[in-house]
């Protein structure tokens, strides 16, 4: 049965710029800011959250069906996701567009200037949400607005449950919009900042959205993640990481993890851990779909970091 993803996809280039922005912008000229970084270390990865949250979820099962627009330059991030065996059925190539980018210069202080151009992403409202196509549940990833305004309705129309995952997305609804998504969805998955701006612009308290849904998940970088489902509150602790060495895209690595458990039915427990695991063997590489872990190595790893067995069927 499968699993729609709906959301963007990007090419993310990652400069890094061997010096600190600091010294090279002066606080009394910002008002006529001309700067020029060179940047000896560059990076090209396939990126957007349908994309990583598909690649995450293929890691283990076949159900993964993303569902975005892309520009004309979409070819070698095709030519990647058919390596990987993740279906290209529900993309629509918007020939006149780019594909979403991010341009992303990091300085050695961790500090990061980023442009990002939407290009295909904005008319993510070109798509439909299939219906009678075999799809047991559904995300609202970020996207285009009206896509996933309009997204959320067709599940709604089509009797598909879904999570509503607004990420970076959140600032672009109004309390009244926020609302119709929580009331719509049948889980909503967010990190802490998230959930404070959707409780800041809809007045409502985290046991007011979770007892709207069948469960509200709260992601927290290391400290792991809580999931409140049905009046109860389920820790779900962090995994141990060999080494940090690129945290971008660990939510959606984590949102991989939660479809997996939700359409296999597992319990609460074992579905954040798993989600918790998604995120912390992403965490060990750059990039956001550079992890290549077997369903072998997710079990093994499974077992060490919270000892039970996790077989796939
Ligand atoms: N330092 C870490 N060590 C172990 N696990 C981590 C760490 N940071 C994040 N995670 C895992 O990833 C999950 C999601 O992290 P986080 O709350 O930072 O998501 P996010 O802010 O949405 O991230 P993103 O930058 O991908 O949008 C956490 O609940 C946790 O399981
Ligand atoms: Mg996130």
């Amino acid at each position: 049965m499968s699993v729609l993803i709906c959301g963007s996809f990007a090419y993310d280039t990652i400069m890094v710029f061997h010096d600190k922005f600091k010294n090279h912008i002066l606080p009394d000229k910002v008002h006529m800011l001309n700067v020029s970084f060179l940047v000896p270390g560059m990076r090209k990865e396939f990126g957007g959250c349908a994309g990583n949250i598909s690649y995450n979820l293929n890691l283990l099962c076949d159900d993964a069906l993303p569902m975005g627009t892309v520009g004309h330059d979409f070819r070698p991030y095709a030519d990647w996701m058919d390596r990987c065996g993740i279906s290209r059925q529900y993309l629509t190539v918007v020939e006149d567009n780019y594909t979403g980018q991010a341009f992303i210069t990091t300085d050695e202080d961790d500090n990061q200037i980023t442009a990002f151009h939407p290009g295909a992403m904005n008319e993510s409202h070109m798509n439909q949400v299939p219906r009678d196509a075999g799809i047991r549940i559904g995300i609202i990833s970020p996207d285009g607005r009206c896509g996933m305004i309009e997204h959320a309705c067709q599940f709604v129309d089509a009797g598909i449950p879904f999570i509503f995952d607004p990420g970076q997305g959140t600032p672009m609804f109004s309390g009244e919009e926020l609302k119709v998504f929580i009331g719509q969805a049948t889980w909503v998955a967010v990190n802490d900042y998230e959930l404070h701006l959707i409780r800041q612009r809809t007045g409502y308290s985290l046991q007011g959205i979770a007892a709207q849904v069948n469960a509200l998940i709260v992601t927290k970088g290391g400290e792991g993640s809580t999931i409140y489902s049905s009046g109860t509150e389920i820790r779900i602790p962090s995994v141990r990481i060999a080494e940090i060495r690129d945290p971008t895209g660990c939510g959606d690595a984590y949102r991989g993890g939660l479809l997996y458990g939700l359409s296999h039915n597992l319990d609460w427990e074992t579905t954040g851990r798993i989600a918790s695991l998604m995120a912390g063997m992403k965490i060990e590489h750059e990039g956001t779909q550079n992890h290549h872990p077997t369903r072998w190595d997710i079990s093994a790893r499974y077992k060490v970091s919270f000892g039970g067995r996790l077989e796939f069927g």
